[in-house]
Order: structure tokens, then sequence, then C-alpha cells
């Protein structure tokens, strides 16, 4: 194992690669898609598919993505060149860190927008707006806010802005208060208020809903959606898991060895957690109030949950504290999106973080205008039936980030020398190691191209 650090500095433990990670894998992804993709794609099987996923494929490749990253100890583009070179093989693999950082990009240009939202719900709730709010007033609002270009700009502005001057000063110092303190508060946070939610609102429906499948329901399209989740949710397939690996270091303090098996476990565990709590939150408001439907799309979050505090006592208070947990939540996700171009970019040029971080942030404001006006003026604008919001997001989350994870199973499972894999994942116990290594090589793959494969037969055949 090489104890060296790269050039992008390194975590203090492994708790802090843990907390950092999590800080990642737990955003958006979690609190405002996982309930409204669920929601459209008819709920308990689409559960289940997703939690298969994680479980298959998910974990397994994450697992991957910290070793690449720990023993390339640099930013995933230059990380593969030097793994691939380690093992006499093609300098291609390198591509898996250029379509990452591409990935990373454009992720992050629709990410800034929606983190908006909730740097918006954030002042409505300071301001007493969100108070005594029904269903129907609740729509409204939400749909007065997605109209409202000027709005929309300002808060991806200012978001992006703050993601920038944090990875300007570099990462490992900006995430510290924010993965370490405000992470736990809004998992505590979630469970109150699904505590809360469960008492007032339709618990019932909404646990059948979310547990009680049956396959019928799910197409293949929504097979894809699931594993696109997986990926998106647990930040895989992109690098970004990568360049924090990069970050880890081989033993902790006392001098034991890191096992990474177990460090990705506690991570893809809290990460479904918070998805789980989010929608056990969200759904039993939304089946109390005719008003709103488990289908209603990427307004679902801010819809419901402003309905369910309303008659909370101290409902502003709550409001303000989970709408700025959200925006932390966003935020620790957003850095890790930009983080493997900037490492990249720190390692090849030597510029300064300042400058790169200057010309990628105008880039990627540019194109989040493009997810702006896909909501109001630019609606009609559709390709294939998709938005320019939700095509980028088709583009990257169900077909770049599933791509990127199979090409990065095939290079650990096939390509790396298997001694070099035993030498850096060895650490585990040797039952685990071989049931990873068996996923890595062969079920992640298969499962990844037949999914592929069916969505688009579908697609072709209907
Ligand atoms: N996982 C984050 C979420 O659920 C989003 C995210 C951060 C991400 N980094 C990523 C998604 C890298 C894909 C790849 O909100």
């Amino acid at each position: 194992m090489n104890n060296k650090q790269g050039i992008n500095g390194q975590w203090d433990s492994r708790w802090v690669f843990i907390l950092a990670a999590a800080g990642s894998a737990v955003g958006l992804g979690n609190i405002w898609k996982f309930p409204y993709i669920t929601g459209e794609h008819g709920g308990a099987a689409f559960v289940l598919i997703y939690l298969v996923c994680i479980l298959l494929i998910g974990i397994p490749i994450m697992v991957a993505e910290v070793m690449l990253g720990r023993r390339g100890r640099m930013s995933p583009i230059n990380a593969m060149a030097f793994l691939a070179r380690e093992s006499k093989a093609s300098v291609w693999w390198t591509s898996i860190g250029w379509s990452g950082v591409l990935a990373g990009l454009l992720i992050l240009s629709f990410y800034s927008v929606i983190a908006g939202w909730s740097l918006h719900y954030f002042m409505l709730s300071l301001t007493g707006e969100l108070q005594h709010i029904d269903a129907q007033g609740s729509s409204a609002l939400f749909d007065g806010l997605l109209s409202d270009v000027g709005v929309l700009t300002a808060w991806h502005s200012l978001f992006l802005l703050i993601v920038l001057g944090i990875v300007a000063g570099g990462v490992i110092k900006g995430l510290g208060v924010a993965v370490r303190y405000l992470m736990p508060l809004l998992l505590l946070l979630l469970l109150a208020l699904a505590a809360y939610s469960a008492l007032e609102g339709n618990f019932g429906e909404a646990a059948r809903f979310l547990f009680q499948f049956n396959l019928q329901s799910v197409s293949w399209d929504g097979v894809l959606v699931a594993l696109g989740h997986a990926f998106f949710t647990l930040s895989l397939g992109m690098g970004a898991i990568m360049a924090y690996g990069a970050y880890l270091p081989d033993s902790m303090p006392n001098q034991q060895p890191i096992s990474l098996g177990k460090t990705v476990v506690i991570i893809a565990a809290l990460d479904t957690a918070v998805a789980l709590l989010a929608g056990l939150v969200i759904f039993p408001i939304v089946f109390a109030n005719p008003a709103i439907s488990p289908g209603d799309g990427p307004g679902l979050l801010f819809v419901s949950l402003p309905v369910a505090l309303g008659g909370l006592p101290f409902s502003g208070l709550f409001a303000t504290a989970f709408f700025f947990l959200v925006f932390i939540a966003a935020l620790s996700s957003a850095i890790s999106l930009i983080e493997p171009t900037v490492a990249w970019l720190v390692e090849e040029k030597g510029w300064s973080r300042r400058w790169l971080v200057s010309v990628l942030g105008a880039a990627v404001w540019l194109l989040g205008l493009g997810t702006v006006v896909s909501f109001n003026i630019a609606a009609d604008i559709t390709v294939l039936g998709f938005t320019f919001f939700s095509l980028l997001d088709f583009i990257t989350t169900n077909l770049m980030l599933p791509l990127g994870g199979l090409f990065i199973a095939i290079f650990v499972g096939w390509i790396m020398q298997r001694t070099l894999v035993i030498d850096e994942v060895g650490t585990l116990d040797r039952g685990l190691y071989r049931w990873w290594y068996l996923m890595l090589k062969y079920v992640s793959p298969l499962l990844l191209g037949y999914v592929f494969v069916m969505a688009l037969a579908d697609k072709i055949g209907a």
C-alpha cells in the first residue's frame, strides 16, 4: 500500500471520510428526488428495485471507486491514467475520469437550480409565509416560483456562488462543520418529522404505497430510473467518491488498516435511511391531501412539506430548520460534483483553485439557465418528450452514471491486476472480499447490461 498523500491533501481519519462521503451521498437525491420518482413510478416495486440496485450494484461499485481513488491518490482522470499504466492496460481507461468530469458539471447545473428552491423556501419559512398554508395554497405558491425566471435565476446564482466559494478554499477545510454537525441534525429532524407525519397524515396508505409491492407496476423504463437513481444517490459513476477516496488514509491513527467494505456499508446505509425517512415524511401528507398526488413530479417535496408543517406548533421554526438543512445537504453534495474537475486541474496545470473555479462556475451557471427556463418559458420545448431539465437528468443519471459504473466494474474485475486489488481491499475479511469480487466481476456488469438492453428494447418497441 502507498501511504503517500496527493497534492490535494488527506482526511484526518476514516470518520472524516465517512462523513464527507455521506455528505456527498445524502442530498437532494434523497429528500427531493427519491420521493417524487417513487411517486411517479408507482411506489413499492420501484422502491424494492432501487434497494436491490443499491445492494447488488451500488455497494460493490462504491468499494471499487474508493479503492481506485485511494490507490491512485489523484483526481479520477490522473488516477485512472496511473492505474491503467500500473496494470499495463490501455490509456483509454482514462475516459472513465473524463466522462465523470463532464457528468459532474452537467449534474451540478441542474442541481444548483433545485438547491435554489430550498433556499427560496428557507426564506419563505423565515418570513412566516408558509404558516397555516393548505394544499391548494402550497401548490399555488410553488407554481408561482416555477414561473418566475428572475427568482429562480437569483437563487441558482447564489447557491452556485456558495459552492464555488467553498471549493475555491479547498474541500478538506470547507466541508468540516457542514458534515460534522449539520448532517446528524438533519437525520434527527427527519426522524421527528416522520413521527409527526405518521400521527397527522395517512400513515397506513403511505406505508402500503412504499412497501407493499406487486411486480406488475414497474416498466423497464422504471427499472432504468431506479438503477440510475441508485448511482445518483450514492454519488457513483462519475468519480466523486473516487476523488474523496484519494484523500482517505490507508490506516487509522492507531495503525489499524481501514476496511473499505465496512466504511462503504455505513455510507450506503445512512444514505438509504435518509431516503426512506424522507418518503415516510412526505407520503403520509400526500395521501391525506386530495389536492396532492404521488405523481406530481419535481414539486412534491416543496408542495407537501409546508402543508405538513402548517399545523405544527412552532411550525415556522421547524420549516426554517428543515429547509436550511436541505440546503446544507445539497451544498455538501454539490461540492463533490465539481471536486474531481478542480482537483484534476490543480494537479495538471498548477493553476490556482480560485481562477479555475471562476471559469468552471461561469459555464455551469450558463447551463443552469437552461434548466431554469425549462420550468416556464421553454416548458413546451421538448425532445422525445423531455424538457431541457428532464433530458439532462435522464442523460446524466440514467445513462452516464450507470455506464461509468459499468466501466469501473469491468476495470476492477477484469483489467486491474488481481494482486493489486487484493493489496488494496485485502483488509476485508475473506468471505466479504470473495462476495464483493464476485458481484463486481459478474453480477453488477451483467445486471447493468441487462437493464440497459431491456430498457432500450422497450423504448424501441413502444
Ligand atoms: N448523491 C447526491 C444526492 O443524492 C448528488 C451527487 C453528489 C451526485 N455527487 C454526485 C450524483 C456524483 C452523482 C454523482 O443528492
